[in-house]
């Protein structure tokens, strides 16, 4: 499928969707946000694919923010549509997709760049990135997740502190909040990013997706994290890849998994 605004290449079980829309800093037109819901939905259902790679084109912008230029006119109840499906087409979407979401940001990640980088399952940074969420500066706040997502990430204060001064950090900063996980050059960011996306396919895909259910469990209201961790736990030990991985080790051997 070929998309208006995104680049999809697929190899040895990655993808790494690249947003190309460089000369407005890959800002997040609608067209983009669906190209991106359609295109995680397709690589989700993908037994090629077992781990999904975020990323901008050009050296400059992971992505900028949610573009500007289409709810400068919005009313109360736009803008609030505007956030709810964003939210649940894209971002709640990235975060509960069963396969592991990583973003690679190779610049500015503003306003709806950072969120969507937030919703991502972890985020690695090339050196020459800033993250902010300066939506204050338009009289605004986030509204795709950022407000709930950020301070998950970053605790209160530090949250609070960026989200009222708009401030951008470098990656440096970011790492030290822990907002990203690892900081190297540019031009390793995506090479790097492999390297741990392959440490990730050699693992049991089902046991990951299982994973990521029961960690966002923790976040989410009304759901108790123990409770679907031991369900999950339970489900595992149903499963072709639980015998594999344990008769593996017994037997000395790597194991070969098939999600099954
Ligand atoms: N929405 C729409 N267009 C955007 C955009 C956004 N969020 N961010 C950048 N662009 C566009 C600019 O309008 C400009 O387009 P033009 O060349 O047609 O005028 C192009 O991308 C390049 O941006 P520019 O501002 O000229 O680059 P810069 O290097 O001077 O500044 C930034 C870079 C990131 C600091 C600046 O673009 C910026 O502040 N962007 C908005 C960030 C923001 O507030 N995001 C939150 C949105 S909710």
């Amino acid at each position: 499928m070929n998309y208006e605004n995104l680049l999809i290449s697929i190899e040895e079980k990655i993808a790494t969707v690249t947003i190309n829309r460089p000369t407005k800093l890959n800002a997040l037109n609608k067209a983009t946000i669906s190209d991106l819901s359609k295109a995680i939905k397709l690589l989700a259902k993908n037994d090629d694919v077992r781990v999904i790679v975020l990323t901008g084109s050009g050296e400059k912008a992971f992505v900028a923010g949610a573009d500007i230029s289409e709810f400068a006119n919005y009313t109360i109840v736009e803008g609030a549509q505007l956030a709810a499906e964003g939210q649940e087409s894209l971002f709640d979407f990235i975060e509960n997709l069963k396969k592991p979401v990583i973003a690679a940001v190779n610049g500015f990640a503003l306003g709806g760049g950072l969120e969507l980088a937030m919703a991502c399952h972890f985020r690695i940074a090339s050196d020459n990135a800033k993250m902010g969420l300066p939506e204050v500066t338009l009289g605004l706040i986030p509204g795709y997740g950022g407000t709930q997502r950020l301070p998950q990430l970053v605790g209160k204060g530090r949250a609070m502190e960026m989200i009222m001064t708009a401030a951008m950090v470098t990656a440096e900063e970011a790492k030290q909040f822990g907002l990203v996980n690892h900081v190297v050059s540019q031009a390793e960011l995506l090479s790097f990013t492999n390297i741990i996306a392959k440490k990730i396919i050699k693992n049991a895909p089902y046991a990951i997706s299982k994973a990521i259910k029961a960690i966002n469990a923790n976040y989410k209201d009304g759901k108790d994290g123990f409770e679907t961790e031991i369900k999950s736990f339970g489900k595992c030990f149903g499963t072709q890849d639980f015998k594999e991985g344990t008769t593996a080790f017994l037997e000395k051997r790597k194991a070969e998994f098939t999600g099954k």
